[in-house]
């Protein structure tokens, strides 16, 4: 018998082994794009579901990193040129609280996160998420709540109230010696609202229906008592006038990302930009299926004064990928999960790596306009 995963692998081994690769050498290409272009032929549908998009975005970034190679160049530095981008170490999102389709705990919301914003370097970042993940242990041992952790290594504790999960980060924060604030040791959060709402604005949670007014009035409530400086998917994708209300009344104050609103595609950035739903992106590599589509929705981005943070999947490799891409982009933000599993820690580690080599680059969110 197979895991399922181990199929799914060797299903996208196989797709690039006996399809992409003879293809890739019957060929001759110059460039990043030339080689997407035939990812794209070879496929045949308009997102990717004929070669499936970990196959096409392993070999695509497989060529991005023999492109750097070949200018000598390193591959954050080769992003950064080909995006004509100021290169930047991201401030680590890190996913320390799990629930949603990630754990199997009663917590709604998938994804609360600790991003150390004040830190002076990214190895203070990380040191600071360390020292907060270690508090947020000790506490929930206390408690008698530590249980195991869920996808992207972060706890996974039997809580059900969104304010309860960010108490405990509150409390770790400030256990780990840190202040938590928007301007020090700062929280993010993903609902990731498609797994419990509707189209028509009905959210339900901790046994009951949420309407979208109850919904913008919790957001406006946990931003005002919480330092929580972003909220990524805080609706379902369908429910654009909620959205709308949540970006016209709080996006001053809180970043809005969309994430399976946009599903990194460039044109539903531009069409959710027309309408004012965010003012930030997720930015998901295999979500696009190529580089340059990853590049594109990142410059849909750009050229609407919206943010960008670069995200892991949960289902992961040990590939770094999105380390290089983050800081080449320059985009301030970075999500990896917890500072814990092997696939999680690579993204981090790398971004060390490219620090040591590099201590003259910024380290930080870039300031909003
Ligand atoms: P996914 O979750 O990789 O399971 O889509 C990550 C996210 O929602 O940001
Ligand atoms: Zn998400």
């Amino acid at each position: 018998m197979q895991v399922p995963q181990v199929a799914l692998l060797r299903g996208v081994v196989r797709t690039v082994v006996d399809r992409i690769g003879p293809a890739l050498a019957a060929r001759t290409w110059g460039s990043i794009g030339d080689v997407d272009e035939l990812l794209r032929e070879l496929d045949g549908t308009d997102n990717f579901a004929g070669i499936g998009s970990n196959a096409s975005v392993a070999v695509s970034i497989a060529a991005a990193r023999a492109f750097a190679h070949l200018g000598g160049s390193e591959t954050w530095r080769w992003v950064a040129d080909a995006l004509e981008a100021t290169p930047r170490l991201p401030v680590p999102h890190f996913n320390v609280l799990n629930g949603g389709a990630h754990a199997p705990n009663p917590l709604a919301f998938q994804e609360f996160m600790i991003a150390p914003v004040g830190a002076r370097t990214f190895a203070d970042a990380v040191r600071a998420g360390a020292e907060v993940y270690a508090a947020l242990r000790g506490r929930l041992r206390e408690q008698g709540k530590l249980a195991g952790v869920g996808d992207e290594g972060g706890f996974a504790p039997d809580i059900d109230a969104p304010e309860e999960a960010l108490d405990l980060l509150v409390g770790a924060i400030e256990d780990a010696g840190y202040t938590a604030s928007r301007t020090g040791v700062a929280i993010a959060m993903d609902p990731a609202a498609n797994g419990f709402g509707t189209r028509t604005g009905i959210y339900v949670f901790s046994g009951r229906e949420h309407e979208r007014d109850e919904m913008l009035d919790l957001y406006a409530r946990l931003a005002r008592d919480y330092p929580v400086w972003s909220l990524e998917d805080p609706f379902h994708e369908g429910d654009h006038e909620s959205w709308r209300a949540i970006t016209a009344h709080r996006g001053d104050e809180v970043q809005i990302v969309g994430d399976d609103l946009y599903v990194t595609s460039a044109e539903r950035i531009d069409r959710g930009a027309k309408h004012h739903e965010t003012n930030a992106v997720l930015i998901k590599p295999n979500q696009t299926g190529t580089v340059t589509g990853t590049f594109d929705a990142l410059r849909a981005a750009g050229r609407h004064g919206m943010g960008s943070m670069v995200s892991h999947r949960s289902g992961e490799t040990l590939d770094a990928f999105i380390a290089d891409l983050v800081v080449g982009a320059g985009v301030g933000q970075l999500k990896s999960g917890a500072p814990s599993r092997g696939e999680r820690v690579a993204k981090y580690n790398r971004v060390l790596e490219i620090e040591a080599a590099d201590p003259s680059l910024p380290y930080g969110l870039v300031p909003r306009p």
